[in-house]
């Protein structure tokens, strides 16, 4: 392993339920980069964030985050050690404000204190919308949210689920700027199905098909490779 890898998942293995989802899964994320895990629905790519998390252990196979195993441990201290997630569909408290979302996500008091400046510079409308509940968001205010909350507290590796699904072109795109920004003080694991959101923001990546990763590689070289875009990315 290379000693600027932040992040090595080797050969993990996952099972939900009965069913094997995860049959060979590994990802090597330098430090201070972005890496995209693409793949078409229901190829695994939830199932490699949450296995990395410890919310849906691997029975087989390392995760290896600056060096230590963490497989196995309880998700609550893996996310201690400093990985941050934002899931798939914008998991935010609807019932709470704005406020008090990014409030809860501190994991040590002051932690909001600290990051809001950089909050409010990436997102100007959080800080606008402050004081009201999650429900009076838009769709794609809900998704700055939930990405600003994974910001609240330090954490060296951002796990990002599919943050432009759903969005108007012009929200995609600052969502875009926003994980550009952030990833200059992050490492950044980003789910994508929007491969030119992907292409643009990685600089490598994975295809997982079927519970398998099957190809990886640099993410100039990909854009450049229309076959094999058409084989693991476009709809079959
Ligand atoms: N709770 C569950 N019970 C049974 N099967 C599940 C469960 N969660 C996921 N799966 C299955 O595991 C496989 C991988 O799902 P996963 O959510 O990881 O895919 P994905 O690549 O994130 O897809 P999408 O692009 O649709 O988000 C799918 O076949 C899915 O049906
Ligand atoms: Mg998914």
């Amino acid at each position: 392993m290379e000693n600027n890898t932040l992040l090595k998942v080797n050969d993990i293995h996952t099972f939900i339920g009965q069913f094997h989802i995860l049959q060979g899964v590994s990802v090597e994320i330098p430090k201070g980069k972005i890496v995209s895990l693409l793949g078409r629905n229901g190829a695994g790519k939830t199932t490699t964030l949450k296995s990395i998390l410890g919310l849906a252990p691997p029975t087989q196979g390392q995760v290896i985050l600056d060096g230590e195993e963490i497989q196995g441990r309880r998700s609550y201290d893996i996310a201690n050690m400093g990985i941050g997630f934002v899931p798939e569909h914008r998991a935010i408290f609807r019932d709470l404000s704005v406020h008090e979302n990014l409030l809860i996500a501190e994991r040590k008091k002051g932690d909001l204190e600290k990051k809001e400046e950089l909050i409010f510079s990436l997102f100007p409308d959080l800080k606008r919308l402050i004081k009201l509940p999650g429900t009076n968001l838009s769709g794609g205010q809900q998704q700055m949210l939930a990405v600003a909350r994974a910001l609240v507290p330090d954490n060296k590796l951002l796990l990002i689920d599919e943050p432009s699904e759903g969005l108007a072109p012009v929200l995609i795109e600052q969502m875009m700027e926003a994980i550009r920004q952030l990833s200059a003080e992050s490492t950044v694991l980003l789910v994508e199905q929007n491969f030119i959101v992907a292409s643009q923001l990685a600089e490598s990546y994975v295809i997982i098909e079927e519970g398998h990763s099957v190809k990886s590689g640099k993410m100039v070289d990909l854009a450049a490779d229309p076959e094999t875009i058409h084989r693991y990315l476009e709809a079959a």
